[in-house]
């Protein structure tokens, strides 16, 4: 197989696209073929040595996520046979043309999606669904508001809370990208306007935070009694200050979340709670996953690069089968 390999912690000069034996999967395990593979922030804070792998992972080859179709099953597989699509989340090895994952962290793709929505599903939509319902409550006719709504994790969580009956506030930093961002069904405004259309609107039952420090006082502000704040991004070493007084008076919830680094039985659960809530409605087109663009398995550096710039609407891909020029 053709994958991306870190040679040990840096910039772009560890990055590079190598040929690997194919690896086998094991008891349980599937073999996927992808043809896109998604690429996440995570990835470029792996390369720099600010994201541990979790023990039993391979550490030089990156990645967190997969869709594509099954090759292989190992001994004891149930849930796929060779031929189905399947996605779902992996602990690293995720940026290759071979992956393998447990048959736990995976659930059967919908028609709906074609290959590139396949691949940019999984950890974006996960993230999303989560962080807002399984662990922030996020219920109908609640109000969410999302900060860094443009990218995998907000595009997703804008189009699930939507479709789940309650009303989403969007700060979107791009003035290009807050009309797209609208038309998912959310109010885009940048991040003051943002904090004070949820104060007048009675404030947040639910806060996602995608960027860290720089917005913490302002949730706060702008909690709803009993509101939660779920951060779900931030920069490493990240720091901020908030009015405790203001959470207490609004008897407010701060939550903070991974998923990397959950155990299998915490991950297949949640594989199989999002397959039974949100994958019918990708089946039925009402929630779809963004992709930006995607770039040759060749250009990984620059796919790295480009997922850490601004402007980006969605999820940024790479595409295993293209050599590039
Ligand atoms: N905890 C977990 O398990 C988990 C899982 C997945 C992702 N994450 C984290 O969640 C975050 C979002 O992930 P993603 O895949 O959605 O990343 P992404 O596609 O790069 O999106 C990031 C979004 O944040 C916006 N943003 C960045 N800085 C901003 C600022 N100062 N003010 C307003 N908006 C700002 C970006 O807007 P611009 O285009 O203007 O920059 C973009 O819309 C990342 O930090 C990622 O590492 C965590």
């Amino acid at each position: 197989m053709r994958c991306v390999v870190y040679h040990g912690v840096g910039g772009p000069e560890v990055v590079a696209i190598e040929e690997r034996p194919d690896p086998v999967p094991g008891r349980f395990e599937v073999a996927i073929e992808p043809a896109y593979a998604g690429v996440n922030p995570a990835d470029v804070l792996q390369r720099e040595g600010k994201h541990p792998v979790p023990a039993g992972t391979p550490k030089d080859v990156p990645g967190l996520e997969v869709g594509g179709r099954v090759v292989a099953c190992g001994e004891g597989v149930t849930a796929f046979a060779e031929g189905d699509r399947a996605f779902g989340l992996v602990s690293g090895g995720g940026l290759a043309g071979r992956v393998i994952a447990h048959e736990r962290e995976l659930f059967a793709v919908p028609d709906a999606l074609d290959d590139q929505a396949a691949a940019a599903a999984p950890e974006a939509f996960l993230t999303a669904f989560d962080a807002i319902c399984l662990q922030a409550g996020l219920g109908s006719g609640d109000t969410l508001l999302v900060n860094g709504a443009s990218g995998g994790v907000g595009t997703a969580a804008v189009q699930i809370a939507v479709h789940l009956g309650a009303r989403v506030v969007a700060n979107v930093r791009s003035e290009e990208l807050r009309p797209r961002v609208a038309e998912l069904g959310a109010t885009a405004l940048q991040a003051d306007e943002a904090f004070a259309h949820v104060q007048e609107e009675g404030g947040a039952d639910v806060v996602l935070e995608l960027v860290g420090a720089p917005h913490m006082a302002g949730n706060v502000a702008s909690l709803a009694r009993g509101g939660r704040i779920i951060v779900v991004g931030a920069k490493p070493g990240d720091e901020a200050t908030i009015v405790l007084r203001d959470l207490m008076s609004r008897r407010g919830r701060l939550m903070g979340t991974t998923l990397r680094t959950r155990p299998l039985e915490e991950k297949a659960r949640l594989v199989q709670e999002f397959g039974r809530r949100i994958v019918p409605a990708m089946a039925a087109g009402k929630v779809r996953p963004i992709v930006d663009r995607a770039f040759p398995l060749d250009e990984a550096v620059a796919a790295l690069d480009y997922v850490r710039a601004p402007g980006k609407f969605g999820k940024v891909l790479l595409d295993l089968a293209d050599r590039g020029g």
